[in-house]
């Protein structure tokens, strides 16, 4: 007896970026199937076609129009921000001090980070995010409440305890020795157990002491597959703020650079106020950067230089970053990108959107090959998109022509109410 699954609807997704190949790169078959089997995409092609090859032993299901593209992934957000999302009135460095810290305090408390973990992660597949990079809190539970209902089930999840020492409230520090004992006790418990993986996450470098961040290299050290986390350059206070902190640094990229955190599998938060010698360290150490449009705009923080990044070489991918960000929502997300491009005098099209939500997180998260992408031996994190899930999308969709209009329209007007499935490893997680 086969367990084959045979998914039928048109296929989206990139074979490698746009933003360099245009739309050499994007890969759409009209009525496709997925052939799915122990939790990996085994094979692709023609409904017909793969109907034909495994029709007989399979499980089939036939959407009717719709669109299947890979699992979004989200390469920055905020567990414990899920119940202070759409906070009023701040930038960052108040905005922290009036609702991030008195909000994360709560994690003390296992039972409130095990609730909020479950309510983060439907919240999530409703909008069709299979992965993403999660900040915890300072306390190990946070993580620990996480990890349990990711692995649940059954998620690619990645995510790591706050590491912070300094500039915060009591209640919410850790100690340069203490946040490495925890981490390392973290990374031994969960790093690599089914699809989970562990995060250094020291929060920024403003509530780490150069001790702290030592304490991160030395873990990255030892486990130089785990991947580090943290925040750069959002705000314009917060980046003064570092000068003053780390006045042996030559900026604050560099504060990172010099500590040894920078390489592959590192993911900087923004990254708005760089300058070159920043942007050139980001690209020679292979770090990735987590762009972030609705909270950029919603605390004000500024306009993420996209194109300058992209076309210097450094990798670029996106996250919600709730929640300063105001939706867990990739195609809002991308909404936002887009509008943030266009006071820059640049336009993003629909393929690069869909690429800054996929196979550009891969990447960044260096798991290209794995996930990202509807490629016999990726694993089987999909969405199936309703592209007319509302009245005005309808009407909106039948009045396109060609694919990139009907994409385009799709993404600036779709929420999760055009996720009408979502699939990980092969299982369906969330259906409307
Ligand atoms: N910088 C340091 N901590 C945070 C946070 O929680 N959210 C955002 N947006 N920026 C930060
Ligand atoms: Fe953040």
């Amino acid at each position: 007896q086969s367990n084959k699954l045979i998914l039928c609807a048109d296929l989206l997704d990139l074979t490698d970026d746009p933003l360099r190949f245009g739309e050499d790169s994007v890969r759409f078959q009209a009525e496709g199937a997925l052939v799915i089997e122990g939790g990996k995409i085994v094979d692709r092609g023609t409904k017909a076609d793969m109907l034909a090859r495994y029709g007989s032993s399979a499980t089939v299901k036939e959407y009717e129009n719709k669109i299947i593209v890979p699992g979004f992934i989200d390469t920055h957000i905020h567990l414990p921000q899920t119940e202070m999302i759409a906070a009023y009135g701040e930038q960052l460095l108040t905005w922290l001090k009036e609702y991030a810290f008195p909000t994360e305090m709560k994690f003390a408390d296992y039972d409130h980070a095990k609730q909020v973990s479950e309510i983060f992660l439907n919240e999530l597949l409703r909008n069709g995010t299979t992965t993403a990079l999660v900040f915890g809190t300072v306390h190990p539970q946070s993580v620990e409440a996480f990890f349990e209902s990711a692995q649940a089930r059954g998620l690619r999840m990645i995510a790591g305890k706050v590491m912070m020492d300094r500039n915060c409230p009591d209640e919410l520090q850790d100690t340069a020795e203490q946040g490495y004992q925890e981490t390392k006790a973290l990374i031994e418990k969960w790093h690599g157990v089914d699809r989970l993986s562990y995060a250094v996450t020291p929060r920024f470098a403003p509530t780490s002491t150069p001790e702290q961040l030592n304490a991160c290299q030395k873990l990255l050290q030892e486990y130089p597959d785990v991947y580090m986390h943290t925040h750069t350059s959002e705000n314009v206070a917060e980046c003064e703020w570092v000068k003053e902190l780390y006045p042996n640094s030559q900026d604050y990229v560099g504060v990172y650079e010099d500590a040894g955190l920078l390489r592959k599998r590192s993911v900087l938060a923004h990254g708005i106020h760089l300058n070159d010698r920043e942007i050139d360290c980001l690209c020679r150490t292979e770090t990735a950067i987590a762009h972030c449009p609705t909270s950029n705009l919603f605390i004000g923080s500024g306009l993420f230089r996209l194109k300058e990044l992209h076309s210097r070489g450094v990798q670029v991918a996106m996250g919600t970053d709730i929640g300063a960000g105001t939706s867990f929502s990739m195609l809002q997300t991308f909404n936002e990108a887009y509008k943030v491009q266009q006071l820059q005098g640049n336009r993003l099209t629909a393929f690069e959107g869909l690429y800054l939500s996929t196979l550009a997180g891969a990447r960044a998260l260096d798991l290209e090959g794995v996930i990202g992408q509807l490629e016999p031996g990726c694993e089987a994190d999909l969405v199936v998109l309703d592209p007319e899930a509302t009245p005005l999308m309808q009407l909106r969709l039948q009045n396109s022509n060609s694919l990139h209009e009907k994409l385009f329209a799709l993404m600036m007007l779709g929420d999760d109410r055009c996720i009408f499935q979502t699939y990980s490893f092969g299982q369906l997680v969330h259906s409307i």
